[in-house]
């Protein structure tokens, strides 16, 4: 069955741009995006690679570690390397995962057969530090992934771990958000003790707390 929201991630060993990776110990309590994308030396999958790697200092900000995925081998991964950083203005700064035996790919439902039955689509794993999976997205070969939004649903997730709170459509950094339906009114006072607005019962927002 495929991984749902809340299972734990599944562990693995595989081969890496920086050695072999033990999953759980590499993610070592951190958040982590685990990334697909379908194949080295291809042209959107060059821009996304770069879009990552210059994203990382955000990332970082947040406590996330950025690992990716093709089941291209190591050395295919090392040369194409150098393009990303000849042509995207950032070099590979995280590690892409070897999967050349499929089993990282397989264990994590990565290849989609009706849409290829080789390679790996765009799947995006968000994990938490207790190891349980937050977020999964999947996206056709053919259209590159918006890491800021990314970088949104993780902002949204660790204020919702933080402070109970979940955010609106279109929420942005800084706008008010929303408290969760499982405060109740009791509990809210003390969570949130300079006030609300009560919009309907169920939709109470607050500024985004400090
Ligand atoms: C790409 O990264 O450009 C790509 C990869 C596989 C299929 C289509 C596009």
């Amino acid at each position: 069955m495929a991984l749902q929201l809340g299972d734990i991630a599944p562990d693995f060993t595989q081969d890496s741009t920086e050695g072999p990776i033990h999953f759980h110990d590499w993610a070592a309590g951190s958040w982590v995006v685990l990334f697909s994308h379908p194949k080295d030396f291809t042209p959107v999958c060059t821009t996304e690679l770069g879009a990552v790697a210059k994203l990382k200092p955000e990332f970082d900000k947040r406590g996330v570690k950025v690992i990716g995925l093709s089941v291209d081998p190591t050395d295919s991964h090392d040369s194409w390397a150098k393009d990303i950083a000849e042509t995207q203005g950032a070099a590979l700064n995280f590690p892409l995962l070897a999967d050349h035996d499929r089993s990282v790919a397989s264990l994590y439902g990565m290849i989609h057969p009706n849409a290829s039955d080789t390679l790996t689509v765009r799947s995006v794993f968000v994990i938490d530090p207790n190891r349980k999976v937050r977020l999964s997205l999947t996206y056709p070969a053919s259209t590159g992934r918006n890491f800021d939004e990314l970088l949104r649903v993780i902002d949204s997730l660790q204020l919702t771990d933080r402070f109970k709170v979940a955010t609106p459509a279109n929420w942005k950094h800084g706008e008010d958000v929303i408290i969760v339906p499982a405060v109740d009114n009791e509990a809210a006072k003390a969570l949130f003790p300079q006030g609300w607005t009560e919009v309907k019962p169920y939709l109470r927002t607050v500024k985004l707390p400090a």
